[in-house]
């Protein structure tokens, strides 16, 4: 007896031991490395390939990217990545030769963004940066292109990369469960245009619809998007830039707890203005995306007809708290999500900090906030007229300067 007690307590004294170990290895490694075949590309950088570049980076690339206070893709703190990852920043993608990615080939942007691994490092890239294994050949040409292009957001700059610390369950996942796709072995074509559902699938797998409106981020499947577990059906966490947690949606067509009740129209007001049928506005990181043409929004709206409708209840979001003696302004702000992109501050994915320097009357200040868009034609930020109630709008202005003056404040000291 004795003697099979002591062998059990080797045994789970080494078991120990590996364990340890295996989380020291990964704690001090590197993410896993890969081996690297850059495709050979000649891309034509033409004015329309251009143009489509554009549009599809104004909706995949930029905001990350971006630096919300200089508007430039120099690369930012990603505030809404939940803490378990670590601190990550995005990086400077502009065509600077050394800090932005001016030197790269064509080839190695294409073989970077179809497998996720990085053609310099040959690591793996974490799983907050973006993957297209399945978008078409020509619009990963166009997004190339646009990098390439003489427009003025991709200009060099001169702008050190932030050294990012990804957490142990960063390197963890890095290391047993995120793989990187495979390079495609024949050519990606576009879509048919003319028939809706392909359209609307290409869009679902290609504009992030499937890897947010999954049961599980963690069991996304990119390339057969219909075997993903609970496809469309919602309910995966995400946060805000407070970090607080909200879950995506049931975007099929049940009709009790899905979008089967809402009109071609309903759904269209939705993605392009960021407003339910009832009135009530998306959170984010569900963003209003102003650049979809109506009739590629009805092929999602075909193609998300055809997905199985499944029964799932929108969970509701982790409440967001403020202190009690709060001002009325700062409640305003909170009731209708402001901080979800500006921060507690006023900056996160939009820097509202200097708005009451550029604004010096209540009445722009006003405009600005109910019409965005006039200001910033491409803005995520819903156009507020006819949601917020008029009489809200002065204490809601004196919060938006409060953090303004909050921020100079900051600077003197
Ligand atoms: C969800 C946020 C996110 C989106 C969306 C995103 N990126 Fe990134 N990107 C990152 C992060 C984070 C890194 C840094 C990864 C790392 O630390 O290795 C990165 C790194 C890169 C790099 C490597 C730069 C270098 O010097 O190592 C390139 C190139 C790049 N992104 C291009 C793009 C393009 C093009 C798009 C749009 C198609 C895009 N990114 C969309 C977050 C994002
Ligand atoms: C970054 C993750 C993310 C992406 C990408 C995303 N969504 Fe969402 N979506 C969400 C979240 C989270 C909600 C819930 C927002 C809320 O609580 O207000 C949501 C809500 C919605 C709703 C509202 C449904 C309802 O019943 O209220 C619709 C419609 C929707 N998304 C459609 C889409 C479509 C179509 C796409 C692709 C073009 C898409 N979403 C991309 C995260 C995302
Ligand atoms: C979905 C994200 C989002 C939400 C929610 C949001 N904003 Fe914004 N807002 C932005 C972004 C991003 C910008 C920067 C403009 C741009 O480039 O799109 C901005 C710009 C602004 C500006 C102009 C800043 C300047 O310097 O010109 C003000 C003022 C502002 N927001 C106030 C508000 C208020 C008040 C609320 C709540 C009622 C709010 N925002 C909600 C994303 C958002």
């Amino acid at each position: 007896m004795k003697k099979v007690m002591k062998y059990a307590f080797m045994l789970i004294g080494a078991v120990v031991v590996m364990l340890g170990a295996f989380v020291l290895f990964i704690y001090v490694s590197d993410f896993p490395s890969y081996s690297v075949q850059i495709p050979s590309v000649n891309i034509d950088y033409t004015p329309s390939r251009v143009e489509r570049g554009k549009k599809l980076a104004s909706m995949l690339c930029v905001e990350c990217h971006q630096n919300p206070e200089t508007k430039q893709i120099t690369g930012r703190l990603m505030f809404d990545l939940p803490p378990e990852f670590g601190t990550v920043y995005t990086k400077n993608i502009t065509q600077h030769p050394t800090k932005g990615i001016g030197a790269w080939s064509d080839g190695e942007i294409l073989f970077m963004l179809r497998t996720g691994i990085h053609p310099k490092t040959k690591r793996a890239v974490p799983p907050y940066m973006i993957k297209l294994p399945t978008m078409a050949d020509e619009d990963l040409y166009s997004i190339i292109s646009w990098l390439r292009s003489s427009e003025p957001m991709v200009q060099p700059l001169d702008v050190d990369n932030k050294q990012s610390s990804p957490s142990l369950l960063t390197k963890f996942l890095m290391r047993v469960v995120i793989k990187p796709f495979d390079y495609p072995t024949k050519p990606i074509l576009l879509p048919d245009t003319n028939n809706s559902v392909a359209l609307g699938k290409y869009l679902v797998s290609n504009l992030g619809c499937n890897d947010c409106h999954a049961a599980d981020v963690t069991k996304v499947n990119a390339l057969e998007i219909e075997k993903t577990p609970g496809f469309m059906g919602g309910g995966s966490n995400w946060t805000d830039v407070t970090r607080t947690t909200l879950y995506s949606s049931n975007i099929t067509f049940d009709k009790e707890t899905g979008i089967g009740s809402w009109s071609e129209a309903d759904f269209r007001k939705a993605i392009k203005d960021g407003i339910r049928p009832d009135g009530r506005p998306l959170s984010y990181p569900m963003e209003r995306k102003v650049q979809l043409t109506d009739s590629e929004i009805n092929a999602i709206y075909a193609f998300l007809r055809t997905a199985p409708h499944l029964h799932s209840p929108h969970k509701p979001a982790e409440e967001f708290v403020i202190a009690k003696n709060a001002s009325k302004g700062e409640q305003i702000y909170v009731r209708y999500g402001c901080q979800r992109c500006h921060g507690e501050s006023g900056l996160g994915i939009g820097d509202l900090r200097q708005a009451h320097k550029k604004y010096p009357d209540d009445s722009t200040l006003t405009d600005v906030i109910k019409h965005s868009s006039k200001y910033y034609p491409e803005t995520v930020m819903i156009q507020w007229d006819g949601i917020i109630k008029d009489d809200e709008y002065a204490p809601l202005c004196a919060h938006v300067r409060e953090l303004g003056k909050k921020a100079e404040q900051a600077m003197v000291r």
